[in-house]
C-alpha cells in the first residue's frame, strides 16, 4: 500500500473506570482514532487475532498482583496479537508477513519494526495458533514438573487456555494418568472426550479433596495448578512422596474474587513427602515461544495433539463482551478474538 492508502483512523478498546468487582462494559470504551502514519524504521500492521484472558482483569487493577504493571485508564488495553504487515519502512519486514506482538485491543498498530515478532505462516493451521497458551503450559508442565513417563498428573482449571494445553504436554510426554477438573459437566466430557484426558471432576461436584481422591487413589506425582484454594490444598494431600508442582495461576482468587490466592499449606504434609512447589512466571522469551511453536507443531502434525480454543467473531467492537463472558467462564480452552467484523470493516 502507498503511504496515502494506508488507513489513517483506527478503532481501540480503553480502559475508562478501575472495576472494584465484576467487570462490566461501562468499564471499557471503544474509541475511533487517528492511526500514525509508520516512520523510518517503522511498520504498520493489520491486526488479525487477539487473544483473551483472565489476566486482563487482573491488570485493570491498580495493585495487579501480577509481575506485570496495570493498564493506564484512558489508554487503549494491550495484549497477545497477531496480524499482518500492510507497510514496511524496514528490511527486516515485508509487507505481507506474518506478525506477533503486544500490542493488541486495536485493529492496526505503528511502531519500531524489532517490535514485532515474524512468523511462519506455514507452520500452522491458522495465524491464531501462534496465539496459543503452550509457552506457559510447557514451561510449567516440562520446565517446573519435568513430567514424563509413569506420571500421575492433576491439572486443575484444566478448561482454562493453559491448563487444556498443559494436561495434554503430560500425555504426549508419557504420563501414566492426566486427570482434571473443571467448571461444568460439558467441560469435563469435552476435555475427556477430545483433548484425552483420563478423568475430569467438575469442582461443583463437592469437596475438591474427595473429587480427587477418587480420582487418584495411588497419589499424584505431578500437580499443575491454575486454581489455587481449596484445589490447592487437596493436592498437598493426594501427593505422593516426592511429588513437583507447577504454581502456574490462582483462578479462584483472580476470578473468583475469594483468597483463592492465599491457600493454606500444611506444611508438615510438605515437609514429609517432600514435595517440590515451584511457582513461576513465563514473560514468553523469543526462545520459549519458538520452541513451543516447534514443538506444538509437530504434535499436530503427527494428530497427537488439539488446539483446543474457541473463536469469538466480531472486530474490536466485541472485545469487551468477549472478555466479560470468559470471566462469566463461558468460553473453554484458549479464547481468541477475531480481529474482523463481519462486513469486513475493522
Ligand atoms: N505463571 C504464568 O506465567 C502465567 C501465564 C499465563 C497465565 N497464568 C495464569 O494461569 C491461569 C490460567 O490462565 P488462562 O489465561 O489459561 O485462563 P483462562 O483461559 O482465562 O481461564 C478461564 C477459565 O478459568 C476457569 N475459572 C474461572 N474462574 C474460576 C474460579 N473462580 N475457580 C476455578 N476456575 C475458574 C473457568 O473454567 P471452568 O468453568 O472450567 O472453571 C474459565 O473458563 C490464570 O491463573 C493465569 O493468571 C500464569
Amino acid at each position: 500500500m502507498t503511504l496515502d492508502s494506508l488507513p489513517t483512523t483506527q478503532r481501540e478498546v480503553r480502559l475508562v473506570s478501575r472495576p472494584s468487582g465484576a467487570l462490566t462494559s461501562e468499564h471499557l470504551e471503544v474509541a475511533e482514532t487517528p492511526l500514525a502514519a509508520p516512520g523510518a524504521g517503522e511498520v504498520l500492521v493489520r491486526n488479525e487475532w487477539m487473544l483473551m484472558a483472565s489476566a486482563y482483569r487482573e491488570l485493570m487493577n491498580e495493585d495487579t498482583g501480577l509481575p506485570l504493571p496495570p493498564f493506564p485508564l484512558g489508554e487503549a488495553l494491550t495484549g497477545r496479537t497477531v496480524g499482518t504487515v500492510i507497510h514496511s519502512d524496514d528490511s527486516s519486514l515485508a509487507v505481507g508477513d506474518l506478525v506477533e506482538h503486544f500490542q493488541g485491543w486495536r485493529s492496526y498498530v505503528t511502531g519500531p519494526a524489532q517490535a514485532f515478532g515474524k512468523r511462519d505462516r506455514a507452520q500452522f493451521p491458522g495465524p491464531e495458533y501462534f496465539l496459543s497458551n503452550g509457552p506457559t503450559a510447557w514451561l510449567g508442565m516440562v520446565g517446573m514438573a519435568q513430567v514424563g513417563e509413569g506420571d500421575v498428573v492433576f491439572v486443575s482449571g484444566a478448561s482454562s487456555g493453559v491448563g487444556s494445553i498443559a494436561g495434554q504436554i503430560a500425555r504426549c510426554r508419557g504420563a501414566k494418568r492426566v486427570i482434571g477438573s473443571a467448571g461444568s459437566k460439558e467441560k469435563a466430557q469435552y476435555l475427556v472426550d477430545t483433548l484425552g484426558f483420563d478423568a475430569v471432576f467438575d469442582h461443583h461436584d463437592g469437596p475438591a479433596l474427595d473429587l480427587l481422591r477418587e480420582l487418584a487413589p495411588d497419589g499424584i506425582s505431578v500437580f499443575f495448578d491454575n486454581v489455587g484454594g481449596e484445589q490447592f490444598e487437596a493436592a498437598v494431600q493426594v501427593a505422593s512422596p516426592g511429588a513437583r508442582f507447577a504454581l502456574c495461576g490462582a483462578l479462584s482468587g483472580q476470578v473468583g474474587g475469594t483468597d483463592g490466592g492465599r491457600p493454606r499449606l500444611d506444611l508438615l504434609a510438605a515437609i514429609s513427602k517432600q514435595l517440590t512447589l515451584r511457582p513461576f512466571a513465563c514473560f514468553h522469551t523469543p526462545d520459549q515461544i519458538e520452541d513451543w511453536n516447534e514443538q506444538f507443531a509437530r504434535w499436530l502434525g503427527e494428530d497427537r495433539f488439539v488446539f483446543p480454543h474457541t473463536v469469538v467473531e466480531g472486530g474490536v467492537a466485541k472485545a469487551p463482551e468477549a472478555l466479560i463472558n470468559l470471566l462469566e467462564r463461558k468460553y473453554s480452552g484458549n479464547v481468541v478474538l477475531k480481529l474482523t467484523d463481519e462486513d469486513g470493516s475493522r
